[in-house]
């Protein structure tokens, strides 16, 4: 596929997304929001890639937030509209994904940036990572998930904190706060995200893409998240996959399984 704003790189079982807009620090505009749409629903239903790692192009930064350029001169509904379209094309899009999304954080990711990296399944950042929900000193609120999922990872009382205060923290607090998984170098960090997709590819796919909707049940209003897991776990007995791992695991070799 080629995008305008975006490199989509495959290697293996592997979609490497870059988001490239480094000018501008790689801010969220429109077009870039439609294209990472339109890139992670194409790794999603490509039945070769098990894992997919997001990161942004140039030293400084992973995003810098939204495109503050598109919505200056908005009103209250253009305001409101933006943020239910971004979270259901994106946001939601990405956190509800059938195939794990690691967001490899190379910098800045702020507003946007950070509740783009919140939306993917797990974090890790390079040591010159900071990260911040900077909207208030805007006049705005986080519009694209960071009220609720920035409080899910960190606790209210840090999120409140980071969102009153609108200031950044750097990779060592986002790691202690839990934020992000691991830290790195700069230069590591991509090699990184890939020892951790090569764990998660050596497992069942079909089951990962299970456990996926059984976590963000329990997140969801009105949704037993027990339950959910119930029905998943049951559901994981009709499945090849459930055959080739105990039975590899009976027969003492590794589980060959055979992708989504
Ligand atoms: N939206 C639009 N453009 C942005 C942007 C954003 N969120 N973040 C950075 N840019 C642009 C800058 O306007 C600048 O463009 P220009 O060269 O055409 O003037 C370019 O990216 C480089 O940014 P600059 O501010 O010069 O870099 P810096 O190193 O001095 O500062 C930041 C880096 C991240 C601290 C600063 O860019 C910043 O505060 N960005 C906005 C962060 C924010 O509030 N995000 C939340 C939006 S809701």
């Amino acid at each position: 596929m080629n995008f305008e704003n975006l490199i989509y790189e495959v290697d293996d079982q592997l979609a490497i997304i870059t988001i490239n807009r480094p000018k501008k620090l790689n801010a969220l505009n429109k077009e870039t929001i439609q294209e990472l749409h339109d890139a992670f629903a194409e790794a999603d239903a490509d039945a070769n890639i098990g894992v997919i790692i997001l990161t942004g192009s140039g030293e400084k930064a992973f995003v810098a937030g939204a495109d503050i350029s598109e919505f200056s001169d908005f009103e209250e509904e253009e305001g409101a509209m933006l943020a239910r379209k971004g979270q259901k094309l994106l946001f939601d899009f990405i956190e509800n994904l059938s195939t794990p999304v690691i967001a490899a954080i190379n910098g800045f990711a702020l507003g946007g940036g950070l509740e783009l990296a919140m939306a993917c399944h797990i974090r890790i950042a390079s040591d010159n990572a900071r990260m911040g929900l900077p909207e208030t000193s805007l006049g705005l609120i986080p519009g694209y998930g960071g009220t609720q999922r920035l409080p899910q990872l960190v606790g209210k009382g840090r999120a409140f904190e980071m969102i009153m205060t609108a200031s950044m923290i750097n990779a060592d607090q986002a790691l202690q706060y839990g934020l992000v998984n691991h830290v790195t170098t700069q230069e590591e960090l991509m090699a990184l995200a890939e020892k951790i997709a090569s764990k998660i590819l050596d497992n069942s796919s079909v089951a990962i893409a299970t456990a996926i909707q059984a976590v963000n049940a329990g997140f969801k209003n009105g949704v037993n998240g027990y339950e959910a897991e119930i029905e998943g776990f049951g559901a994981s007995f009709g499945t090849e996959d459930f055959k080739e791992g105990t039975s590899a695991f009976l027969e003492k070799r590794k589980a060959e399984f055979p992708g989504k």
